[in-house]
């Protein structure tokens, strides 16, 4: 095994679910610095990740300029920085009549604001060292559906500050990629959440979880890692989907919302009466959507 080395990587929203995956799997070989706005979750993080001491955990909270300023001062000098992740991402379920405006703000201070501020305060650092920007996108910006106008808007601004910096010429290597339906705290609140205000949404990750569609973290992990092992120009290319990558590495059918939405929407257009056709319908319409998407999984591989 090679030794560990002493390059950082910068995850923000570590405290848990895909944050904490990731720090854990890139402190195995690099130093990382992560933050979250909660110091016991943090805490968490470190005590369980592998190498403990290759990880700076700081209590921050992004969406300010004071929470970014202490994140960068906990980066130490003179050190290569190769990759930062913009993780950490908020955005409450609400009909838009009923949305609150204020977490709105929040929400895109925290989705688009504080990864914009925080590129630009890392790219020369990222550029001395030819290390990269990952963001984690999501398909729902690109489906709406009613009561997902926060995160969706916010995670749509935030997919387009990835192709921003890509066509900016940093000589910084810019990519994003969507990670499926991934079980955790903030997919549940959001569920729970959306529950409770009776949105249709809720109806995916119903699906999702019965039938077992989530994405697992390890395979997450080789995901992320053979993103990030594509050429520069692939890398910055496009959104790459884990659902479509699953398909290709399983052979098996794929769970992304984008074909629960497609099959619910040729549900809509099939059925007079508007309803859902049941499982088997949407189940049928998800293979034929991804076999669509095992061609683009197979153009990925030609690319990387
Ligand atoms: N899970 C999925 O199915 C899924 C699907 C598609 C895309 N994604 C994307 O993947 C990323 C991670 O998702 P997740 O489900 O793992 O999220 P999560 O469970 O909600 O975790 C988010 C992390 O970010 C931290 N955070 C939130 N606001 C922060 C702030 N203002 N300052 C600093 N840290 C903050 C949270 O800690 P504190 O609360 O302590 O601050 C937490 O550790 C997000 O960008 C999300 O959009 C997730």
């Amino acid at each position: 095994m090679s030794a560990p080395s002493s390059s950082w990587v910068v995850v923000t929203g570590g405290g848990g679910g895909i944050g904490r995956a990731l720090v854990h799997h890139f402190s195995s070989t690099r130093n990382v610095l992560t933050c979250g706005r909660r110091l016991g979750p943090l805490n968490e993080t470190v005590a369980t990740a592998p190498r403990p001491g290759a990880i700076a955990a700081v209590a921050c909270d992004i969406g300010t300029s004071e929470g970014r300023a202490l994140l960068l001062r906990s980066l130490p000098e003179s050190v290569a920085v190769t990759l930062l992740v913009h993780n950490a991402a908020i955005g409450n379920p609400g009909r838009i009549d009923q949305l609150d405006v204020h977490h709105f703000e929040a929400s895109l201070q925290v989705n688009v604001v504080a990864p914009l501020a925080l590129s630009q305060a890392l790219i020369p650092r990222l550029r001395a060292s030819e290390g990269r920007i990952l963001h984690l996108g999501t398909s729902v910006a690109f489906h709406p559906q009613p009561g997902t106008a926060t995160y969706g808007i916010t995670k749509m601004a935030f997919h387009r500050l990835y192709q921003q910096l890509n066509a900016e010429s940093t000589d910084v290597c810019v990519g994003s990629i969507s990670p499926g339906m991934v079980d955790t705290e903030g997919v549940q609140d959001h569920v729970a959440k959306a529950r409770a205000l009776g949105l249709p949404h809720v109806a995916f990750f119903d699906q999702a979880y019965a039938n077992g569609w989530t994405t697992p973290l390890p395979q997450l992990m080789r995901f992320v890692d053979e993103v990030l092992q594509m050429d520069g120009e692939a890398f910055g290319a496009q959104e790459w989907r884990f659902s479509e990558w699953h398909t290709q590495q399983q052979g098996q059918q794929g769970t992304s919302y984008a074909a629960y939405e497609k099959a619910r929407r040729g549900n809509a257009t099939a059925n007079t009466a508007a309803e859902p056709r049941g499982a088997a319908a949407v189940v049928a319409a998800l293979v034929a959507g991804f076999a669509a998407g095992a061609v683009v999984a197979t153009s990925m591989l030609k690319r990387s």
